[in-house]
């Protein structure tokens, strides 16, 4: 196991290091306890004319993704062979693939479990009890469940499916998006791109009218000129889409969902990030606090998700003083992993890694890592370091993750549904919740969960219908509204 953790080029390193300062110390071997991986779906059909579908050409870039992830973490020759994980044949206490209820979501997912553990043939054959042999279909086809959560990989169980999206149905954070199309960055780009856009008319003319050729709309233009860019050879005014055209298109469609998925003062609208890093510290922890050696510990955790989820959890862990490039709508099949690791020995741990001994890397792959040549280490929270200790990952996390129900509704101002305060109250909605509901009960300042409910309604209340006075101020109510419940679409399923 050890052996075949060690990282060729982290274990040169430190061989020279420690031929250089202490020649008789053991050798710094890293391990790879669990990863947590948020994944995009790949090429698919135009939102333009639903429902979207996978495409041959993206099931092909998701393919490969998962080979790569295999060749990485998984495979016995690995080069970061996770601990204790099933080489050929799948252990599904091992690995945890969810996806919201979605079609190139749902696909992406079930296509990379197929290249993560691909057909075992002989290897996956029964042998029955009256001695007959059985193999699966497709050479020992395997088949590992998209959607199944481990019990211990989420304080919120079976709320799981309410929560993969987190940005669906967040009350303040759709007022907040809502927001965007009222700030003067909106409006000037609006005024300011509108000869570009009308210029590209005759590009998209067969599916859009004049009155929606905007910036208003420059994330579902882009989409359906890039996808026909892809798919179509005979594209109207062809010659109008210039290199610079395209590059615009994307930028001007870039900034568009930036503008709905983060904002610095108003950090509600990145809900879905902040629902994803709770994701993340939960499924970690949980693999952190098992031993390293435990067969039954979910190690591999592969969420497929939207492009607005990447950036919301962007914005939130200023990746973007790392690099301007994640201020951009990943490509499709892109991925982002954290890797639990350490340098503490594991050959024969018997019990939990220390947790002062634990620590965190960050990676990122824009498109199939399968094809673009891997993945890239950055920095995490506007620091320098590319391994963070676990604690600091932690603290840095908590600053804004939401890890269960009660803070989600507290925070999006929700009282009814999962978020009915009687259901919250009695903490009933699940079974490890008890400590979680009654600190936040407490937090309130002495007002108990009922009460607090009502005042959140009553100031929703009063926030939505200051927003629609602003917005019939300026005009337009109908175009808005509509614009945003696309957005909120698109974003919400993974667009
Ligand atoms: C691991 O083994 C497989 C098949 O045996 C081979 O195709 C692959 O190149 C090897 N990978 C590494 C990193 O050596
Ligand atoms: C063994 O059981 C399987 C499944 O019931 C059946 O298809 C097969 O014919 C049996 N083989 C013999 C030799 O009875
Ligand atoms: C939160 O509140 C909004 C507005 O009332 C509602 O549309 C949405 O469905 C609620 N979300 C949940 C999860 O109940
Ligand atoms: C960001 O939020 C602030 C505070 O709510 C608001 O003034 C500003 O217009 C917002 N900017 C964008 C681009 O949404
Ligand atoms: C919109 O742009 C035009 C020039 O393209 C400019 O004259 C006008 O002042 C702008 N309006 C606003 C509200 O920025
Ligand atoms: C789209 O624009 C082209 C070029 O201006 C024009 O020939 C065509 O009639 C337009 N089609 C529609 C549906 O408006
Ligand atoms: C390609 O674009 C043309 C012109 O807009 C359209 O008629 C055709 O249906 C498109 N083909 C595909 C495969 O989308
Ligand atoms: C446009 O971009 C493509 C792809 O990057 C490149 O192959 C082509 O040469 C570029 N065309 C021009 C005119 O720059
Ligand atoms: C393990 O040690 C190597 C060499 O000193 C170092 O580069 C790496 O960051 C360490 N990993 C952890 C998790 O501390
Ligand atoms: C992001 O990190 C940079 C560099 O450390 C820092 O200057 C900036 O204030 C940080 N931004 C936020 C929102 O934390
Ligand atoms: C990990 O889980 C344990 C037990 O539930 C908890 O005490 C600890 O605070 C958690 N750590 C983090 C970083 O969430
Ligand atoms: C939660 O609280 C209830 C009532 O106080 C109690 O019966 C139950 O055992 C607690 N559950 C946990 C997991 O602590």
């Amino acid at each position: 196991m050890v052996s075949s953790s060690l990282r060729a080029g982290l274990a040169t390193s430190a061989m020279l290091l420690a031929l250089a300062s202490a020649p008789n110390s053991v050798v710094a071997d890293e391990s790879v306890l669990g990863i947590y991986v948020f994944h995009r779906h790949g090429d698919r059909t135009s939102k333009s004319w639903p429902p979207t579908m996978l495409t041959a050409l993206g099931a092909d870039e998701v393919y490969a993704s998962g080979n790569y992830f295999r060749d990485r973490y998984v495979a016995a020759n690995a080069s970061s062979r996770i601990s204790a994980v099933a080489t050929d044949i799948a252990v599904l206490a091992q690995v945890a693939v969810t996806a919201p209820v979605d079609n190139v979501l749902q696909s992406s997912a079930n296509v990379f479990t197929q290249s993560l553990y691909p057909p075992a043939g002989t290897a996956a054959q029964q042998t029955l009890a009256n001695g007959t042999v059985t193999e699966a279909p497709f050479s020992g086809y395997q088949y590992i469940p998209v959607n199944i959560v481990s019990s211990a990989a989420s304080a919120s169980g079976s709320e799981d499916s309410e929560w993969l999206q987190g940005g669906s149905g967040c009350n303040n954070a759709i007022i907040s998006s809502n927001n965007y199309f009222l700030s003067s960055e909106y409006l000037t780009t609006l005024n300011s791109t509108s000869a570009f856009y009308t210029s590209l008319l005759p590009v998209i003319n067969t599916t859009f009218t004049s009155a929606q050729d905007s910036f208003k709309n420059a994330y579902t233009i882009y989409d359906y000129v890039h996808v026909a860019e892809i798919h179509n050879a005979t594209i109207p005014s062809s010659d109008l889409l210039t290199n610079d055209t395209l590059h615009q298109l994307q930028t001007r469609a870039d900034q568009h969902e930036w503008g709905l998925a983060y904002n610095e003062s108003d950090t509600i609208r990145a809900i879905s990030g902040a629902v994803l890093a709770g994701q993340i510290l939960q499924s970690l922890n949980t693999t952190a606090q098992a031993v390293p050696t435990a067969t039954s510990t979910t190690r591999l955790n592969f969420q497929f998700g939207a492009y607005g989820t990447f950036m919301s959890f962007f914005g939130l862990a200023n990746l973007t003083a790392a690099s301007p490039n994640f201020y951009g709508i990943v490509d499709y099949a892109s991925a982002i992993v954290f890797e639990l690791v350490t340098n503490a020995s594991i050959a024969d741990a018997t019990k939990a890694v220390d947790p002062s001994e634990l620590s965190v890397r960050f990676l990122f792959a824009n498109g199939s890592a399968g094809i673009v040549g891997g993945l890239t280490e950055y920095p995490l929270f506007g620091q320098t370091e590319l391994v963070l200790p676990w604690t600091t990952f932690a603290s840095e996390m908590n600053k804004f993750a939401i890890s269960n129900t009660v803070s989600w509704c507290n925070a999006c101002g929700n009282n009814t549904g999962v978020c009915d305060p009687s259901l919250l109250g009695t903490g009933s909605s699940t079974s490890n919740n008890n400590a979680t509901s009654s600190s936040n009960n407490n937090s309130g300042g002495g007002v108990s969960r009922p009460v607090a409910g009502v005042i959140g309604a009553l100031v929703t209340l009063g926030v939505i219908l200051g927003l629609e006075a602003i917005v019939m101020l300026i005009g337009g109510l109908r175009l808005v509204k509509k614009n945003v419940a696309v957005a909120g679409k698109a974003a919400s399923n993974g667009a």
